[in-house]
């Protein structure tokens, strides 16, 4: 039984930038009920409601995986250690956006699925690449002239697609008798910890924990044998996914994980509930903190457009009542304005000056690699505010 446990509130599409806020583009932006629900049975979490992929993922996709540096390191760094690791002969990626993970190996290896004619259009030219969504349908087209594949990779990718029937079974088609699948998401474990309630917005339709995704790979024949902690966008987890009738076997590390997310009561309503108070009180304490730094006259921005902070800015009401604007170094989303509360991009050789008093990290998720790179802003008293783990200033 699913039950709801956040409100969130009145939300836009996080990606969904707008170009200019004329009454025309106001009056057509979208809006859904952001609720988050807990699935007692499989303790899948998720919102009520997903957004049509289809109004989600277009030629518009504003994210690149490769714009910050951190991900470009991760993705390296994965791609040598799953190729160690499986040696595979073929490898697919399903949620390929830029080329950032599949740019690591051999072209000819390759196979890219990216819905988003824009990010597709990037690397048509490099490697084989299917503009088009993950289903049964292109499943059975790519095995007419392919192998089956060895080793299928997507990292924040099936938390992105409502129909998690459809993915694992189009998934099980495809996969090598041997084959594995590696999937990469945010965890809730992470996200309960740190109160980063802003990782609920349109695209993540679920948060995954290892104890979900163990129930819901069985009713697909396939097992989970095998999780990693990693440290990509404030704490996710890498699951490795098998056929039931492979040769792997469940890993102690795997054990452990499922044993510390039932301590942290992972599988419990009540866990959620409480988080739930968490985030209520988070957001008092930002808007407070917002309020106090107003009062002073300084000024603030906000540092990165994340889809994030769509969140934030929405559930708490900040808007250019409290940010002068937003800077971000992704070319397309300069000039244009926040979804929902209509913030000013800016690129930060713009916006990320002496004239910056406080600037709100939206994103929080590359504080360390932000804070080194803005140590000039720091050291003549510029500061930082973040909301995760708590509402603080970072001096
Ligand atoms: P990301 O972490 O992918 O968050 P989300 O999935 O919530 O959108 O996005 C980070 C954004 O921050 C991206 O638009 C690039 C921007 N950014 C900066 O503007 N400056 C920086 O130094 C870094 C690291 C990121």
């Amino acid at each position: 039984m699913k039950k709801n446990f956040l409100n969130l509130g009145k939300q836009p599409i996080a990606n969904s930038f707008l170009s200019s806020i004329s009454k025309k583009s106001l009056r057509s932006e979208y809006f859904y009920k952001l609720l988050v629900s807990f699935d007692t049975k499989s303790f899948l979490v998720s919102v009520k409601e997903p957004v049509n992929p289809k109004i989600q993922y277009t030629d518009k996709y504003a994210h690149r995986a490769s714009e910050s540096k951190t991900m470009r390191a991760a993705f390296k760094t994965t791609a040598l250690k799953l190729q160690k690791r499986f040696k595979p002969k073929m490898i697919m990626e399903i949620g390929s956006n830029d080329g950032v993970f599949l740019k690591n190996f051999p072209k000819k290896k390759v196979i890219a699925i990216e819905p988003c004619k824009n990010l597709a259009e990037i690397t048509k030219n490099k490697f084989k690449t299917y503009p088009n969504f993950w289903n049964k349908k292109l499943s059975k087209k790519i095995l007419k002239k392919n192998s089956k594949i060895d080793l299928i990779f997507s990292a924040n990718t099936i938390s992105h697609i409502p129909n998690l029937k459809e993915t694992f079974q189009a998934i099980f088609n495809i996969l090598s008798e041997n084959g594995v699948l590696v999937i990469e998401d945010p965890s809730l474990s992470s996200i309960i910890k740190i109160n980063s309630y802003d990782q609920f917005y349109d695209e993540h339709v679920y948060v995954f924990s290892a104890l979900a995704i163990d129930n819901i790979v069985k009713r697909y024949n396939l097992l989970l044998f095998d999780v990693e902690k990693i440290s990509n966008h404030g704490g996710s987890l890498r699951y490795f996914i098998c056929k039931n009738s492979s040769n792997y076997k469940k890993t102690l590390r795997l054990k452990n994980i499922i044993e510390e997310e039932k301590k942290l009561g992972l599988n419990n309503f009540n866990t959620f509930k409480e988080f739930a108070k968490k985030v209520h009180k988070s957001k008092k304490q930002l808007v407070n903190l917002l309020k106090k730094i107003k009062k002073k006259n300084k000024k603030i921005i906000s540092y990165g457009a994340t889809y994030k902070s769509t969140t934030v800015f929405n559930y708490c009401r900040l808007g250019i009542n409290f940010f002068h604007y937003v800077t971000d170094t992704t070319k397309n989303k300069q000039g244009k304005f926040t979804p929902g509360m209509h913030i000013p991009i800016l690129s930060p050789e713009k916006g990320f000056n002496e004239s910056v008093d406080y600037a709100f990290l939206g994103a929080w998720n590359f504080k360390k690699e932000i804070l080194t790179k803005e140590k000039k802003f720091i050291k003549s008293g510029g500061k930082f505010i973040t909301h995760v783990p708590k509402v603080k200033i970072v001096s």
